[in-house]
């Protein structure tokens, strides 16, 4: 670790333990990375450490802390809901999964009718690849090259290699993967007419936020219906606020078949993912309601804790602070790239839904550190670290962004002297 950020005796121990315990590999990786965070205090949108720096969170964990840490509102809900509920029966009928399941009907519109339920995002992955299948009677699962659902057995099969080969499992049949923003590939992929259905991000997160080309989601959709395929919107980062719109293809005007959100829908505080889909795609409920079963899935306690982010999510407040803040961001970090034009060459952007584009090979990784050095958390993206995954909250306030937009000032800038001192070492060792 860099001298300036000394690590106290019980830090060291506390991540050799991490290592010896849990996850050698993983936390080894992250103090190669120069970033040896070990959470502690949350609060809001700040984390301390244990060895009590402060950091502003714009990682949210991909989302899950939309609303913050440990939102006042979400610990009451929980406090009052413990001195009635546990988890539930996952078998009966009960009274926060059906309340939270006719939230989401209201919520989504249309005929998005049914909720299916499960104990985090990728498990809601296969409940709706396996809807789709029951619905359409076909096998085949199409998704896009690099995308991310999650690592159980159809999420994980169909996103990235990477995730699959280590366990075996990088040639399940019946998936398919086409480039995003490729209109051909994806006719290509589906005309066969053998699709149960696509399954995409609205903008795939883990892939560094490419945005949408105009008109490419609208043009998908019509692909999916015009050879028979569901479209399945995986809103697990993109939804709840975070494009400016309760969903995320609300904002490219296009209505999913089978729709699936988790992280935020959670708070951060209870585990819950949630599926909802069009009522006549939903057989299955009506044919045999036992054929997917879990037993944390639905948890009432998490039920009414996404009822409590869904009710703060509809205040009429909401989208005009999402506007501010986006408008805030994507102004200030202009300014910031006019001083790095070579380093720091683009902005995606759909609402508080960022990626920043570094010139740099992993370019996202420095300037990761060096945010983290200034007080700022905020994750390269794992299939294309050029591009640093830049997350706001949908509550932060005008300060805050203000504070985060100076500390990005001076992150990018040592970011930027250490890459190009790297690259004059190369060119003089060449
Ligand atoms: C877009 C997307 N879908 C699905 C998942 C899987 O969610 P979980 O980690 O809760 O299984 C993730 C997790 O990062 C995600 O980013």
């Amino acid at each position: 670790m860099p001298d300036h950020m000394p690590q106290s005796p019980e830090k060291r121990e506390f991540i050799a333990k991490s290592k010896q315990f849990w996850n050698p590999a993983k936390t080894q990786a992250w103090q190669d990375m120069g970033v040896d965070l070990v959470i502690d205090r949350r609060e809001g949108y700040l984390l301390w450490d244990m060895d009590g720096r402060r950091l502003i969170d714009l990682h949210l964990n991909g989302g899950t802390y939309n609303i913050g840490h440990r939102h006042p509102e979400l610990i009451e809900v929980l406090n009052r809901g413990m001195q009635r509920f546990d988890m539930g029966n996952h078998h009966f009928p009960n009274q926060g999964r059906t309340a939270l399941a006719e939230m989401l009907a209201r919520i989504c519109g249309g005929d998005m009718h049914y909720t299916m339920y499960a104990s985090g995002g990728a498990e809601a992955i296969d409940i709706a690849l396996k809807t789709a299948r029951n619905a359409t009677q076909r096998r085949k699962i199409v998704s896009i090259i690099n995308a991310y659902h999650g690592h159980t057995g159809l999420a994980v099969a169909a996103g990235a290699d990477r995730f699959k080969k280590i366990f075996l499992s990088d040639q399940p049949e019946d998936f398919v993967h086409v480039p995003f923003n490729d209109l051909n590939a994806m006719e290509d992929a589906l005309k066969g007419r053998d699709v149960a259905c696509l399954i995409m991000e609205t903008i795939p997160a883990t892939y560094g936020f490419p945005m949408p080309l105009p008109g490419y989601l609208a043009e998908v959709k019509k692909l999916c219906e015009r050879y028979g395929a569901l479209y399945v919107a995986d809103e697990v980062q993109t939804g709840l606020m975070r494009c400016g719109e309760m969903w995320g293809y609300q904002r490219y005007g296009i209505q999913p078949d089978i729709m699936v959100t988790g992280k935020g829908i959670s708070g951060g505080m209870y585990p819950i993912a949630c599926v909802v889909a069009r009522e006549p795609y939903a057989g299955w409920l009506k044919q045999d309601g036992f054929a997917h079963m879990s037993t944390m899935g639905g948890a009432e306690l998490g039920c009414l804790v996404a009822m409590k982010v869904l009710e703060i999510l509809e205040r009429p407040t909401m989208r005009p602070m999402v506007n501010y803040i986006a408008e805030t961001f994507r102004n200030g970090l202009h300014e910031i790239m006019k001083l790095y034009p070579d380093f720091f060459v683009g902005i995606r952007q759909c609402g508080l839904v960022m990626g920043l584009e570094f010139d740099y090979p992993e370019g996202a990784k420095p300037v990761m550190k060096h945010l983290y050095e200034n007080g700022v958390w905020a994750i390269f993206s794992t299939l294309d670290p050029r591009v640093l995954q830049f997350k706001p909250g949908v509550l932060m306030t005008a300060d805050l962004c203000a504070e985060v937009l100076e500390r990005v000032e001076r992150a990018v800038g040592l970011a930027h002297a250490e890459c190009m001192e790297r690259g004059r070492h190369k060119t003089r060792a060449a």
